[in-house]
C-alpha cells in the first residue's frame, strides 16, 4: 500500500528518546526527517535543517513538518510544544515537563489548533492505546506503573549518601540522566501524573500510581463497568516511539513479542511516599494548579542539576522542591511570558534553597 510520506522534525536529536527515534525513522521509508535539533551537541548534516540551540521554534518555521517530535529534556521543550500545538500539527511529545508546565494553555493550545497530540512517554502511550475511543465518561481510573527506580524498597536512612551513580543505574530503563534521577526520587512519575491529568482530563483522585518494579505493564485503565485494560510489553522506548511516529499504522518493530510462558509475573505494590516524597509534592501541586506545577518541575530541575554536579544530596531534592513549592505565589499565569516568568522566579527560589542545603 502507498502511504504519503511524513515529514518529521525531531527536536532533542542527540539524546536517548532522540538517538533512538533515529533509527526508527531509518527503518520507514514513509518517514522524512526535514528538521533536527540539539541543544550543544554538532548535528550538521544529520537532516536537511539543523539547528544547535537557539529558538526551536525558527527551525520549525522553516521546516512546515508533518509530525514534530518534542524529545528535548525539560523546560526548554515549552515554546516547541505551544507552536505545533497552537498550528494543529500532529504532535508526538517526549518532553512531558512542557505540557507539565503549560497545562491550561497547552491544552487550549491543542483545542484551538485540533492537531493530534500523540504521547511517547511509555505509561501515557500504553494509557491513550488503551482508551482509544472511549468516552472520558466510561472510565473509573487510570492507573501508571512505576518501575520504583534504582532505589526501591530502601529506606531514609539508606540514602542519605547515595550518589550520582548510583541514581542513574536505573533497573529496567536506559535513559537521560534528568529523567533517571527523577526516576530514582519518583518525580518522573509526579510528574507523569501531572501530564496523564491534562491529556486525558482526568481528575487528580482518578489516576493512581503503582509501583511494578518489571515495567513491563505500561498502564491499566479501570472501566465503570468493571473491566480493565491494560498494555503490556518488554520495556523498551521504540515501542511508544514507534507507535507515534507511525500512527495509526501500528508499524513493526525489532521488538522481542513477550513470552507469556517463561515465568512472567505481575507484581504491584503502593509506592512508599514517606521514603519518595516527590510524588506526593507534585500530586500536591497538580491539585493547587496554577503554576505550581511549574514552580514543582522549575525546582526539581534546579535540584536535580545540584545532585548531578555533587551540590546537593539525594534527599535534597525533595526538601528544595517543597520548600520552592512554599514560597512560591502558584497563581494561574494568564500566558505563556507570565510562565516564564514563574519559572524564572522559582529556579531563583529553588537555587537559595540548594545553597542552604
Ligand atoms: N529517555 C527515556 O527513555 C524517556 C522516556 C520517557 C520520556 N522521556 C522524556 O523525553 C525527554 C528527553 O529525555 P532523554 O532521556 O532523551 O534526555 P537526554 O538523553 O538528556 O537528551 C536530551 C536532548 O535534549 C536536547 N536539548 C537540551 N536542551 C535543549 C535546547 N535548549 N534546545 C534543543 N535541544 C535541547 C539535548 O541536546 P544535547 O545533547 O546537545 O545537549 C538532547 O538531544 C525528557 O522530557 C524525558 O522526560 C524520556
Amino acid at each position: 500500500m502507498h502511504r504519503p510520506v511524513k515529514r518529521i522534525a525531531l527536536l532533542g536529536a542527540t539524546g536517548s528518546i532522540g538517538r533512538q527515534s533515529l533509527e526508527i525513522i531509518s527503518a520507514h521509508p514513509e518517514l522524512e526527517l526535514v528538521a533536527a535539533a540539539s541543544g550543544s551537541q554538532p548535528i550538521d548534516g544529520l537532516a536537511p535543517l539543523t539547528q544547535v540551540g537557539g529558538n526551536l521554534t525558527d527551525l520549525l518555521e522553516r521546516a512546515e513538518p508533518d509530525l514534530v517530535l518534542n524529545a528535548v529534556v525539560g523546560f526548554a521543550g515549552l515554546d516547541a510544544t505551544l507552536w505545533t500545538l497552537e498550528r494543529g500539527i500532529a504532535l508526538a511529545l517526549a518532553n512531558k515537563e512542557s505540557l507539565v508546565v503549560a497545562g491550561e494553555l497547552a491544552i487550549a493550545a491543542w483545542e484551538r489548533g485540533g492537531g493530534l497530540l500523540l504521547p511517547v512517554d511509555s505509561e501515557h502511550s500504553a494509557a491513550f492505546q488503551c482508551l482509544e475511543g472511549r468516552s472520558r465518561e466510561s472510565v473509573d481510573t487510570l492507573v501508571l506503573t512505576a518501575s520504583g527506580g534504582p532505589f526501591r524498597g530502601k529506606s531514609r536512612d539508606e540514602l542519605v549518601d547515595v550518589t550520582p551513580a548510583e541514581a542513574l543505574a536505573h533497573p529496567t530503563w536506559n535513559m537521560g540522566p534528568k529523567i533517571s534521577v527523577d526516576s530514582a526520587t519518583l518525580a518522573n512519575k509526579g510528574l507523569e501524573l501531572i501530564e496523564a491529568h491534562f491529556l486525558f482530563d482526568l481528575p487528580y483522585d482518578r489516576i493512581e500510581v503503582v509501583v511494578h518494579p518489571s515495567s513491563i505493564v505500561h498502564a491499566l485503565i479501570r472501566f465503570r463497568d468493571g473491566a480493565v485494560l491494560a498494555h503490556l510489553g518488554y520495556p523498551d522506548m521504540r515501542v511508544p516511539i514507534s507507535f507515534a511516529l507511525t500512527y495509526p499504522e501500528r508499524a513493526a518493530t525489532p521488538i522481542p513479542q513477550l513470552d507469556l510462558a517463561g515465568g512472567l509475573t505481575l507484581e504491584f505494590t503502593a509506592p512508599d511516599l514517606e521514603t519518595f516524597p516527590m510524588l506526593a509534592l507534585a500530586r500536591r501541586a497538580g491539585e493547587l494548579g496554577g503554576t505550581n506545577p511549574c514552580v514543582f518541575n522549575a525546582a526539581n530541575e534546579v535540584a536535580v542539576a545540584a545532585f548531578l554536579d555533587g551540590r546537593l544530596p539525594f534527599l535534597g531534592i525533595a526538601e528544595v522542591v517543597a520548600e520552592t513549592l512554599d514560597a512560591a505565589d502558584g497563581a494561574a499565569p494568564r500566558d505563556r511570558d507570565e510562565l516564564v516568568e514563574a519559572d524564572a522566579e522559582a529556579r531563583r527560589l529553588a537555587e537559595r534553597g540548594v545553597g542552604v542545603a
